[in-house]
């Protein structure tokens, strides 16, 4: 409970006549969802393949009108923020009017700023609270226009795990062999689109993927692929040897479909602090208001959950060594552990993620490098760490956003010979393939069957004291990881995204959500569109982790990608009962 303790001890203290010197930033509104049931709902039909509403998505116009904020309720906010000292001709209402964005003048060296408390990580609960807007969430500030990219080492590896380009025997021909793609297989429509996303130096080198194009994939075509905002990453920071990772899978495996690398880094401390889930939700809520949006999206980056930090700061502070306070200010030390500061911004992200599925986007996010324990390896540096890492062995901790129930989360496996016989990634028991269940958001229907065949007849499960058993269960599928999952959430998404091309020209609808298909089609048709990996498992330096196991297992999923299959399965629809009605 640390966090709500220091939300309830900032002390409002806004005051206008500060607000005049230099040093723009811009305040973003975020607006109450309205109809958020309704939403649920329409996310649950269009993701159903069993639904009369199959595919059906929502235009950006019928959201807005669903969850945007009626007309008195943008004046009021309007007002509001002008009453604040907002910049009148600088506010904006996003497409789908659930945020409403200001740009105010800072007086030079002020941390407040002059018009409110911010709590932690760019989150403002506090501002303007007495006459703030009954329809106004919260506040968030974007910092893009004052400070610079956080950077430096604190002594963890990032997920991604090398500069080593060379990928030996693991190449891109390689890999679709395995997989069943044609090497020559390339996008045919232009409209399809792809996207990989991270903050701070996230960034990719057209040199780099040139030189990838040279060595491992002639077809590319480097002019399809595009940045998305004015900051192009930095070489030298991880989230940038992130970025060119990304970019060379996602362009590789979805061939000449059109690429949109994009980078959000409008917080501090995006690259490994509490600033990251900050950009993520500035960047998702952006991205589901935005008038066009992808087919495809890739999320690499994430830490352990708001849930699974809680969890440890809890733990470590019953046992009375440490206090909360001590634990949370040790783990914004250990870089990109805890990078999620709440459930309440957790939650909105979780909205946003629902509304780009029922608009047609398809999310992938890695399953975490650090097995089902850790966010990369245990913890070091003293007596702190090592309580951390006697918690961390003995529950597991789940991480996000591959935990939400709205993305597909996609783990890792090794490459071994030809890569016909996958195993799930781990290496030297200090790296190896995240997986397990939420202790934040419970299991989706369609996990259920499964999940219960694999709890019910698999041995050498964790203790059942160290997970939520009816939590969301991940990862959904996976792929080659020898760089990390970092690697295979990318290449996958990759795939899709020629499943996607394939489908738009013969008029088809993108997949929107697909994890309740490819659950039934795995059920259902088991060794067509996933090869089975019943191998290693999630335990790593612990005692305790997830084994993989036959059918669907918490740490490789249904297994890696074949793609005949899917694309037989998910390359058409079945003509249903109810379209043969009308
Ligand atoms: C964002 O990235 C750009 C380009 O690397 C940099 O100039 C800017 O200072 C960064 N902003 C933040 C808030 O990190
Ligand atoms: C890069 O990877 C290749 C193939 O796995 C390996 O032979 C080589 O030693 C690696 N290079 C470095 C610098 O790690
Ligand atoms: C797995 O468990 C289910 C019960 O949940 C059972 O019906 C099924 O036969 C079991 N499968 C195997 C392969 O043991
Ligand atoms: C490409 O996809 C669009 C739908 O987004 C469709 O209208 C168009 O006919 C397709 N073009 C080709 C060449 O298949």
């Amino acid at each position: 409970m640390w966090r709500r303790a220091l939300l309830t001890a900032a002390t409002l203290t806004f005051c206008l006549a500060d607000a005049t010197a230099a040093g723009d930033y811009e305040l973003v509104m975020h607006l109450k969802h309205r109809g958020l049931p309704e939403l649920q709902k329409a996310f649950r039909q269009i993701s159903d393949p069993d639904s009369a509403r199959y595919l059906k998505f929502l235009s950006q116009t019928e959201l807005a009108t669903l969850v945007g904020a009626t007309d008195q309720e943008l004046e009021e906010a309007r007002g509001w923020l002008l009453r604040l000292g907002a910049e009148p001709s600088s506010l904006r209402v996003s497409g789908l009017r659930d945020t409403m964005s200001a740009r105010f003048s800072a007086p030079a060296g002020s941390a407040n700023h002059g018009v409110g408390v911010e709590d932690r990580g760019g989150w403002w609960t506090q501002l303007g609270a007495s006459q703030r807007p009954e329809s106004v969430q919260f506040v968030v500030r974007r910092d893009h226009l004052t400070r610079s990219a956080a950077s430096g080492e604190k002594g963890r590896r990032s997920v991604f795990k090398g500069l080593n380009s060379s990928f030996g025997e693991y190449t891109v021909p390689k890999i679709k062999a395995a997989y069943g793609m044609p090497v020559d297989l390339v996008a045919g429509n232009d409209t399809t689109l792809q996207m990989v996303w991270g903050p701070g130096t996230f960034g990719y080198s057209p040199l780099q993927l040139a030189a990838h194009k040279v060595a491992e994939c002639p077809l590319l075509d480097l002019s399809k692929v595009h940045f998305d905002t004015a900051n192009h990453g930095k070489s030298g920071g991880d989230n940038f040897g992130e970025g060119n990772l990304d970019v060379k899978m996602i362009a590789s495996f979805g061939l000449n479909v059109k690429t949109i690398v994009s980078n959000t880094n409008t917080s501090a401390s995006t690259e490994e602090g509490n600033g990251f889930g900050q950009a993520m939700l500035d960047f998702i809520t952006d991205l589901a208001a935005r008038k066009v949006v992808p087919h495809v999206l890739s999320l690499s980056l994430g830490s352990l959950s708001s849930g699974s930090c809680k969890l440890l700061c809890e733990s470590v502070g019953k046992e009375g060594k440490f206090t909360e306070g001590e634990c949370n200010d040790f783990l914004q030390t250990q870089r990109q552990v805890c990078m999620f500061i709440s459930d309440d911004q957790t939650a909105r992200i979780n909205t946003a993620f629902q509304l780009l599925a029922v608009r047609g986007v398809s999310v992938f996010g890695s399953s975490g490098d650090g097995g089902s324990h850790y966010s990369f390896q245990p913890f070091s540096g003293g007596a702190i760490a090592d309580a951390l890492s006697e918690v961390s062995c003995k529950y597991q901790m789940p991480v996000f956003p591959t935990g939400s129930p709205y993305i597909v989360s996609v783990g890792g496996t090794m490459w071994k010979g030809d890569g016909s016989h996958p195993v799930a990634w781990e290496e030297d028991k200090t790296y190896g393939t995240g997986g397990g269940f939420s202790w934040q958001f419970g299991m989706p229907d369609w996990q259920k069957k499964a999940v219960a065949a694999y709890l019910v007849n698999t041995t050498g499960l964790p203790p059942a004291s160290s997970f939520n058993k009816a939590g969301r269960a991940f990862p959904d599928i996976s792929g080659v990881a020898v760089e990390g999952t970092s690697q295979s959430s990318p290449l996958v998404a990759g795939m899709f995204s020629m499943i996607v091309d394939k489908r738009l020209s013969k008029g088809l609808p993108a997949l929107g959500f697909v994890s309740p298909r490819l659950w039934k089609v795995a059920a259902a048709y088991p060794g067509e569109a996933f090869l089975d990996v019943t191998e290693g498992g999630t335990a790593l330096t612990c005692d305790n982790g997830f084994p993989a196991a036959p059918g669907w297992d918490a740490a490789t999923g249904w297994g890696r990608p074949i793609w005949p299959g899917l694309l037989k399965h998910l390359g058409e629809d079945e003509v249903t009962a109810d379209t043969l009605v009308i």
